[in-house]
């Protein structure tokens, strides 16, 4: 009686049990009555990631330079390409087919977390204390000056955008001849 079900890395055909082609391999033909399953390495460029009967490998994902795409981990006959962005860059989706520009954060804001080749910059407002005076992807908010470190008093208060000014203390300035 011919089996209706096969065993796991089996397939059935023509009322046969073959054996699947292993990771890196593909189909070249099925087995017969007398023949084992016949199976063929991918090419270079090529791979196929699971037991299979495909006749076809698929082809390595391309890295596109033009789209600021380069390879971060290259293919082998059992796994795909992965590819990730140039420096300053990262991509749009989870497949990573394309790049954008590194968000920078605006004056006022500091970067909380560097993007990285998968996730945008992150941006956090200044507390009461930082400042940020330029729009950067890598600047953090910088703690204002503390003058009394340096024997001086606050001229100008600082803001989330500019630093705190130091002067010299009063009492110095104000002391009579
Ligand atoms: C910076 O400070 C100004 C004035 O207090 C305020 O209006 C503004 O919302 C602040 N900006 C940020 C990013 O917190
Ligand atoms: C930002 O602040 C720093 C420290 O106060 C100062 O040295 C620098 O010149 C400022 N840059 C700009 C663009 O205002």
């Amino acid at each position: 009686e011919p089996p209706t079900a096969c065993r796991e890395k089996q397939y059935l055909i023509n009322s046969q049990c073959c054996s699947l082609c292993q990771p890196g391999q593909k189909l070249v033909s099925d087995c017969t009555e007398f023949t084992e399953t016949e199976c063929l390495p991918c090419g270079e460029s090529e791979f196929l990631d699971t037991w299979n009967r495909e006749t076809h490998c698929h082809q390595h994902k391309y890295c596109d330079p033009n789209l600021g795409l380069r390879v971060q981990q290259k293919g082998t006959s059992e796994t795909d390409t992965i590819c990730t962005c140039e420096e300053g860059w990262h991509c749009t989706s989870e497949a990573c087919e394309s790049c954008v520009l590194h968000r920078s954060c605006s004056p006022g804001f500091g970067v909380k977390q560097i993007a990285t080749g998968v996730s945008d910059t992150i941006c956090e407002p200044c507390p009461v204390g930082f400042f940020s005076n330029v729009s950067s992807a890598f600047e953090k908010c910088h703690p204002w000056t503390s003058c009394e470190t340096k024997d001086l008093v606050v001229q100008q208060a600082g803001t989330n955008k500019t630093d705190v000014v130091c002067g010299p203390q009063d009492r110095l300035r104000l002391v009579p001849r």
